[in-house]
């Protein structure tokens, strides 16, 4: 039921809080990870870890590779992603220790599920999933399952599952880094506070909703959108330009923003909206510095910052300023303005929503 929502993707975006706050529950002790929660063996499996290979198609591919910064800058072990479809038809050596997680909303797509399998032939150490539906083949065939909780998602496009898998993620990793030794107590407990404070958040980004439907409006005419970003952003950039390709039909298109000149600028001109995800952060002065390469070429800029970021409003250049979040979870929290821009885009276009042309929820076949 759809209740007040016009779309379930859109009540899904909405439900996100308190999605986030079921996949918390029962997993945080005193302020840290309870890792006996993510499985009763868990321990022992995470602290031989050495290597993560992570294997997803679609949006939980990108929520792999959102991961990837985590694992190398939280748990301290290496970390890599790979398109199940990919995956499945090479040749590829097995790291000593290493861990296959599976991400996957429904537990059902046929190419990760070939991959586990596969996997579990060539001498991973273990193989975990990270799945929205407890009763799926991903659960039963892995060595443990951690669910995302997410509830029942019906729109064809991932929202909650993405941001609760991420959610999963972060827990992951303040559980690796702990068993590891590569985490201090204090870095645990500020992963873990932030999580926390998260919900609360995504609540304060949801009221932008109105902002961002007006911005809206300039994208549905166009032909193409670029999304840009750096570090944790870039796969934050690759899902924004997945979920507007998929319900608005508009050709989309995400780069790292150092990437820009290396091709993409060429295609720069007053038609191409590039939509910039820019927090304060480490890397903000380079990603203001791509800003510059896309302005001085007359593209159109959106800019979804934060206070710190900045930014102003000027000609050709529109900026969303966000509440200012932990580092550490604001990927999470950039999702949600973002599937925000893409339903507002898609519902000017006219298009179903929730079963865009051609696709299907959990695509069983290869
Ligand atoms: C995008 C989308 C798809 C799925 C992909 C994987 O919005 O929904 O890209 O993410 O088909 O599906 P799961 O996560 O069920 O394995």
């Amino acid at each position: 039921d759809k209740g007040q929502y016009r779309h379930y993707m859109q009540k899904e975006i909405f439900e996100q809080p308190v999605a986030i706050m079921n996949t918390l529950d029962g997993r945080i002790k005193d302020g840290r990870v309870n890792i006996d929660a993510i499985a009763p063996n868990a321990a022992e499996i995470l602290s031989k870890v050495e290597h993560v290979q992570i294997v997803a198609c679609g949006t939980s591919y990108n929520a792999g590779m959102v991961a990837r910064y985590w694992f190398e800058a939280i748990a301290g072990v290496s970390c890599d992603v790979e398109i199940a479809s990919e995956f499945r038809y090479r040749k590829f050596v097995t790291r000593p220790n290493s861990l296959l997680i599976t991400l996957s909303q429904s537990g059902e797509t046929a190419d990760t599920l070939a991959a586990l399998r596969l996997a579990k032939e060539s001498g991973y150490m273990s193989a975990m999933t990270i799945c929205n539906v407890a009763s799926s083949s991903l659960v039963r065939e892995s060595d443990f399952a951690f669910m995302t909780r997410a509830g029942v998602e019906i729109g064809v496009a991932s929202t909650k599952a993405f941001t609760t898998q991420l959610t999963c993620m972060l827990l992951l990793n303040a559980a690796i880094g702990r068993l590891k030794g590569n985490l201090t107590d204090e870095q645990e407990h500020h992963i873990i506070q932030s999580l926390q404070r998260l919900p609360a958040q995504i609540e304060s980004a949801l009221v932008f909703d109105k902002q961002i439907e007006k911005l809206s409006e300039d994208f549905a005419e166009k032909h193409h959108t670029l999304f840009l970003g750096r570090g944790e952003y870039y796969p934050i950039a690759m899902e924004s330009a997945l979920k507007l390709k998929e319900i608005s039909y508009i050709h989309a298109e995400a780069y790292a923003a150092g990437e820009l000149k290396h091709g993409p600028l060429a295609l720069i001109d007053s038609e191409m909206p590039v939509v910039v995800v820019a927090p304060e952060n480490d890397l903000l002065e380079k990603v203001k510095s791509n800003i510059e390469e896309v302005r001085a070429r007359g593209g159109q800029l959106y800019v979804f910052a934060d206070s710190d970021a900045g930014f102003t409003d000027a000609d050709n250049f529109k900026t969303i300023v966000l509440p200012k979040v932990d580092e550490v979870t604001a990927p999470i929290f950039y999702t949600v303005p973002l599937q925000l821009l893409s339903y507002h885009i898609a519902l000017i276009k006219g298009t179903d929503v929730d079963q865009p042309r051609n696709l299907a929820k959990a695509v069983t076949v290869e």
